[in-house]
């Protein structure tokens, strides 16, 4: 099992007020290596909370996340930041590339702190091989804002995949596409989920996205269930 969620709760604001806003209420979940999964759910369900729980972004309120065996909620702010660095791919749904980087320098920022110079060429290597294979390797040298919003989710794509995560979170990766790059993400997304065995979980409102998934989960009152 590479990701097992038991009895998360997640909430919002002061408990002892009405500012607070239960947001999951004892979801678990379960997601194989190599898996590809689909998460539906209405705006404001959860969806990015859930991710960022996942991603060791955030801490639940109670219950685990148990990755490949370890328990990510135990784990302090510098462990989880280096978990998150080493094993999890994020595409955000508005890329979150930086404005004033190239599109090569945004995909290596997740390898700034290898000091180890055979290690950094790998990169390197890795990055330009990934950049040939999404079709933007022509765009390295430019900045995002330069690109066309397909060609800046790819780029995420890429900066995500730069330290070979085992498992990518993607939140709306295809927001902002028009049909066309709808295709063209889940095309990519599917090659690296059968090439190079990484498992998908995928935040989306697209049928043509989610159709492509191998699994369908939605997010309803704080519960997740498998369609
Ligand atoms: N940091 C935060 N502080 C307070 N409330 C938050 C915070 N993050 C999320 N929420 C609330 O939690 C609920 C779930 O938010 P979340 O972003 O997970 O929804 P979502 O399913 O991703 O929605 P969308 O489809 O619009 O992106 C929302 O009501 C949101 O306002
Ligand atoms: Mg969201």
């Amino acid at each position: 099992m590479l990701l097992q969620l038991e009895n998360i709760h997640k909430g919002f604001g002061n408990p002892a007020d009405q500012t607070y806003r239960k947001v999951l209420d004892d979801l678990s979940l379960q997601v194989s290596e190599g898996e590809r999964i689909a998460i539906l759910g209405p705006s404001g369900s959860g969806k990015t909370t859930l991710l960022n729980l996942i991603g060791a972004l955030d801490h639940p309120d109670a219950g685990s996340v148990v990755f490949r065996g370890e328990n990510i909620t135990s784990l302090s702010r510098k462990e989880m930041d280096n978990f998150r660095n080493q094993r999890i791919g994020f595409v955000f749904q508005f890329h979150h590339l930086l404005p004033q980087c190239t599109v090569m320098e945004n995909v290596l920022i997740p390898t700034l702190m290898i000091r180890d110079r055979a290690a950094r060429n790998e990169k390197l290597e890795w990055a330009e091989h990934l950049l040939n294979r999404v079709g933007i390797w022509d765009h390295r040298d430019k900045l995002p804002g330069k690109l066309s919003g397909g060609e800046c989710q790819r780029a995420a794509v890429v900066r995500a995949m730069i330290n070979r995560p085992s498992l990518l979170l993607a939140d709306e990766p295809t927001g902002a596409l028009d049909r066309d790059n709808v295709k063209k993400m889940s095309d990519l997304l599917i090659d690296l989920n059968k090439n190079d065995g990484l498992t998908l979980l995928v935040v989306t409102h697209s049928q043509d996205l989610a159709g492509q998934m191998g699994q369908t989960y939605e997010i309803r009152e704080g519960k997740i269930t498998r369609n």
